[in-house]
């Protein structure tokens, strides 16, 4: 396709009609064997665009594809889940013996995958405080190998300044990686900033229909080699109706996410003058740590972000989780329905502290009326 925006891009990238009787997006492929008619096809493997269903699909290449040219980058890698991106990220860049420096304010299961794999294998994890910015630097020994960011944290929301710490990652020729589930390239192109790696859950804004898991990281030209690789040799691809749902998801992502931005805005300046909360972490509003990243480097917020309680006492948090007639509690958010999420970060933090007193809630704002939304929880914060 010659340049195109954005948009059209979100539309139409990884469409082949000509090749499927004019289906516009690209049928699920539900292929595992791959049969060859005779012995000279069969010793052009691995020359050949696909030979067994894990290393890839005419699905999977549709949506990495697409995923490339939204993300600027040069190549995509779809796996099954958005954790499996993020474990074929920390696995591609390290070796026993390496240092890798991951933010304090990571999702939960990507510091684990750091605890429970990257140690064994002797790979030494160093959490950085999230706001440390070009300070990053003195954190840098000789063995680091990867940076990892994510904007804004899970749970907590801090905007990392992303430029400094990119900045100072690449003079000492580091990698960089971010998680960019929260923003999508919709809202931020870690590829066109000079990041090295993006990787997105899937499973959340870009199939935005809670309905399916897959994960895909997308690279610059150099990082290309070692995370295709490493993605192959973790036995790691997507389903064949996942990417299809994925693909099919990108092609409304503009229009739902820009509602969500509308209706997440509404409702987290509303929640800020509410008296029962303490605090709003909305990356869009100034009561956010990291506001000003936000500001410098994002087009546009999605619709997740957190707020803090006063009220701690757990029957009357229950009291409020339990009424709500709109928002179900659930391990998750980017879906078209509203979702809230009580974990407490206190726990998680190791290199800084999370002082906040007061009770968390992740909120994630869907596609519903936001009257409707505000009434839901104007009743559960009379119930505090
Ligand atoms: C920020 C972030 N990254 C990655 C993931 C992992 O994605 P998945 O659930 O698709 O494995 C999640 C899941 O909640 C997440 O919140």
């Amino acid at each position: 396709m010659s340049k195109k925006s954005f948009e059209t891009l979100l539309t139409h990238a990884g469409s082949k009609p000509d090749e499927y009787h004019g289906a516009v997006n690209v049928p699920p492929h539900r292929m595992s064997t791959i049969v060859f008619r005779n012995y000279a096809d069969f010793e052009k493997v691995p020359n050949v665009p696909y030979s067994y269903g894990r290393a890839g699909t005419p699905s999977s290449a549709a949506f990495e594809e697409a995923i490339a040219a939204i993300e600027g980058a040069y190549r995509s890698v779809s796996t099954c889940s958005g954790l499996s991106a993020i474990v074929t990220v920390l696995m591609a860049f390290t070796q026993a013996g390496d240092h890798v420096l991951m933010t304090d304010n990571c999702y939960g299961p990507s510091r684990k995958s750091c605890e429970e794999i990257l140690r064994r294998f002797g790979v030494d994890v160093e959490y950085y405080p999230p706001m440390i910015g070009a300070n990053i630097a003195k954190l840098f020994r000789p063995n680091t190998k990867l940076v990892f960011m994510e904007a804004p944290g899970s749970l907590t929301f801090e905007v990392q300044d992303i430029g400094a710490i990119t900045a100072a990652a690449k003079k000492a020729g580091i990698k960089t990686a971010i998680d960019n589930s929260w923003a999508t390239p919709l809202f931020f192109r870690p590829l066109e900033f000079g990041i090295d790696v993006s990787m997105m859950t899937a499973t959340k804004y870009v199939s935005g229909h809670s309905d399916c898991m897959l994960g895909v990281v997308s690279t610059n030209e150099e990082s290309w080699p070692q995370v295709k690789r490493t993605a192959l040799m973790l036995g790691l691809c997507g389903g064949s109706e996942e990417l299809y749902l994925g693909l099919r998801g990108l092609r409304t992502l503009n229009v739902r996410m820009l509602q969500h931005q509308k209706n997440a805005l509404d409702i987290a300046t509303w929640l800020s003058a509410q008296p029962q909360v303490k605090r709003v972490h909305h990356p869009a509003l100034p009561s956010c740590p990291g506001h000003e990243n936000w500001k410098k480097y994002y087009k546009g917020s999605s619709g997740t972000f957190g707020i803090i309680l006063h009220q701690t006492d757990r029957e009357k948090i229950a009291a409020m989780l339990d009424g709500m007639e709109i928002f179900n509690l659930g391990f998750s958010w980017g879906g078209f329905e509203s979702l809230l999420f009580p974990e407490q970060p206190k726990p998680i933090r190791t290199a800084t502290a999370w002082e906040e007193e007061g009770f968390s809630l992740r909120l994630h704002i869907g596609l519903e009326d936001a009257e409707d939304i505000r009434a839901d929880l104007a009743a559960g914060l009379a119930r505090l």
